[in-house]
This record gives structure tokens, sequence and C-alpha cells, in this order.
């Protein structure tokens, strides 16, 4: 690695983590200000009660509340602006996502739309315009933002972007940068407790591409080398028992825990060609992002591990500890041999055949996935064909 190289490090807001962090919503909504408090969920979040600890922390603290329970799947440009119009004539001046990446994004995308003028449109901020994009507001024009998780595995309570889905164009593309980071993160494992196994499973699986993607990403942050390790270590401990048994308090925390390193790790280092392939999975194949992650990485993996000898051999190790290879080059194929044995694990399907996508979108997917910038850190470079053929392989 070149030595006179610039890292740029994008660190996460102030964050509290631990079992109770929810319940310090009421007086971290306080020293942001807040006279009255918009909290956006989707239904799901709601039902399963998990706003009533928020809920009671922000009447303890005296603050007015008004629940957006609207948030969707995959978030729409749509979507986005609808809740941005539900925060502005809320009167709320301070915003808490509650949910898993869906509920998040769409509360950093509301942060950004609340911030600019009434009439700039979602899609006009996004990343990939480059400089025709329009200016982003000033950190002071937008509504501070508390993000609490309730999944292990997006991290996007510390991360800068909104991921969103054009429909128009059958894609999804990001918006954000350094100001759009959540000011505060409250990370409570208490909150993941009842996910469903098959959703921590998915959701895990999107934590463990996002530290794998960061550490053998070109990005140079040797910072976070030792965090993004400790994290791919606490996958590799927790993520079986957390979809065996639920109710696991220590297993939980460590997912989410490692959750949250991937978050900050993918904020400085970005992600690689494993994201690039799942993404169109989500648009044109409506499959959840954490699963289409999950089931891509084995196949991106060993595609590119040439590039990364060394990385891989050491993700080998902090994944499945013990297990000694003879070499560099069999220790990192031993990288894809345990991220296969864990899909197996936690029952999630290995084939894009078992999970109801036809052969038929192969090309379609590919010429999406080339689109999907994220590959530009992968440790080996893509072209269509390759997304084509590590698809077919899949399949
Ligand atoms: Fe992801």
């Amino acid at each position: 690695m070149t030595e006179n190289k610039i890292s740029l490090y994008l660190w996460p807001g102030q964050t509290h983590f631990g079992f109770g962090a929810a319940a310090l919503a009421g007086e971290t909504a306080r020293s942001l200000a807040a006279t009255a408090v918009f909290i956006l969920a989707d239904p799901g979040v709601v039902q399963a009660g998990l706003l009533a600890t928020i809920a009671d922390s922000l009447a303890a603290a005296g603050l007015p509340t008004v629940i957006y329970d609207q948030v969707v799947p995959n978030p729409s440009i749509a979507s986005v602006e609808v809740a941005a119009a539900a925060f502005r004539a809320s009167g709320a001046n301070v915003q808490i996502g509650v949910g898993g990446g869906s509920g998040l994004d769409t509360t950093k995308a509301v942060k950004l739309l609340a911030g600019g003028p009434p009439d700039a449109l979602i899609w006009e901020y996004a990343t990939m315009l480059g400089n025709e994009k329009r200016p982003y507001p000033s950190p002071a024009a937008m509504p501070p933002t508390i993000a609490i998780p309730t999944t292990a595995g997006t991290g996007a309570e510390v991360t800068p972007w909104a991921v969103l889905t054009h429909p128009e164009k059958q894609m999804k593309f990001s918006v954000g940068g350094a100001t759009t980071i959540p000011d505060v993160a409250l990370v409570d494992p208490e909150l993941t407790l009842t996910l469903p196994a098959r959703l921590t499973a998915a959701t895990g699986m999107d934590a463990l591409s996002h530290l794998i993607e960061a550490y053998v990403s070109t990005n140079h942050n040797p910072v976070l080398d030792p965090m993004i390790l400790y994290g791919i270590e606490l996958v590799g401990r927790s993520l079986r028992t957390a979809v065996a048994r639920g109710n696991n308090r220590q297993a939980r925390s460590d997912m989410l825990q490692a959750s949250m390193i991937g978050g900050i790790a993918i904020s400085s280092k970005w992600l690689g060609a494993c994201h690039s392939l799942a993404h169109p999975l989500s648009s044109l194949a409506d499959m959840h992002h954490g699963l289409a992650c999950g089931m891509m990485l084995p196949h991106q993996m060993w595609y590119s591990h040439v590039g990364a000898l060394e990385r891989y051999a050491a993700v080998a190790e902090a994944l499945m500890p013990g297990d000694v290879c003879r070499s560099v080059r069999e220790q990192a194929q031993g990288a894809v041999t345990a991220v296969h044995n864990l899909l197996t694990d936690i029952d999630l399907p290995t084939c894009l055949r078992d999970a109801g996508v036809s052969e038929d979108l192969i090309s379609a997917l590919a010429k999406a996935a080339i689109t999907d910038l994220n590959w530009w850190t992968n440790p080996r470079a893509v072209s269509e064909d390759v997304m084509a053929d590590l698809y077919q392989q899949a399949w």
C-alpha cells in the first residue's frame, strides 16, 4: 500500500451501545433541543411493540411525539418524499428512526429532504449524479436525527447513506454523505431479541458481507482493520446461536455489535462486488437484501480471493479460529468454505434457483450489477461478463 495515500475516515455520531440504550431516547432528544419528536417505523415494528420503551422515555422527558408508521421495505422515491412531507407537517424538530435498514434509510432521506428547499426531489441528491447532483443542505438546516436499529445487519445507524429504489429505472441508488450520519445512535440488543430466525439469518449475512467486503476493499484505512476482524469473529462465534436460540442475550449483543462495526467499516472503506450483485436481486427479483448478499458472497469471494490472498486468509482465521491450513492460498480459500458452511448452518438457500430466481433474468441482473458502483473497491476487477458468470454459478 502506498505510504502517501490519504485515508478518509467517516466516524459515527454519538453512539450508545448496550441493553437498555433505547430508554435514553428522551434525554437524548432533549439534548438535541427537541420540542416535539417525529418517530418513523414500519407497521411491523409498531405491532411488535418495539416503540414502547422509546415512547415511554419521550413521555417521561415531556416531549410530544408523532408516530409515522408507513415505512416500507426497499423504500422508494415516493415513499421517502411522503415521509418527508409528514415530518414537515408534524411540527416536530427532531426525528427518531426505529427499524432495520428500510426504517433507518427512510429517516436519513427525510433528514436530507427536510433540510433542503421544499421543491427538492430525493433523486436530485443521488450520489451517482456526481457533480450534477443538487448541493446538500447545511448540517444546521437538517433536523437532528436519532437512529435506533431493530435488526443486526445493515449497521445503518452509523452509516451516511440511504439506499433507495427508483421504480422507473428499476435500480437502487444511494443518497447521503458525512452530514447525513445520524447524530446519535441508540444501539440496544433488547430490541432484537424477538427477531424471527429467518430474518436473523439474512440480516446477519448482510452484516458479515459488510465486514468482509470492507476488510478486503482497496480503500486504505488501517485503523479500522483490527476492529473489522473482531466483527467477523463475533459473527463466526454468534450468528448460529442467534438463529437457533433467538433469546440468547450474548449472541444478540454480539451480532448487533458486529452489525454496528460493519456500518462503521463500510462508511470509510466502502463495499465491493458482492453488493453490486446483491442490489439487482432486490430491485429485479424482490429478494431480501441480506439474503441476496449471503447467497452472492461465497461466489464473489471465490472470484476475488486471488486479488487479496492475505486479507482473505485473515478473514478465515477470524471466522473459524484454529482451522489451520498449509498455505496462505489455502487459508484464503478456506474463508469461502467457512462462509458457505455458515449459510448452510443457518438454513439459508445457497442457490438462486432455490430462492425462486429465473435463469432468464441473469443477463438483466448482470447489466444492472455493473452499473452499481460498489464494485469500484473490489479487490479484483469485474466486468458485465464476470457478473453474469457469478450469477450463473450462484444459480
Ligand atoms: Fe448491505
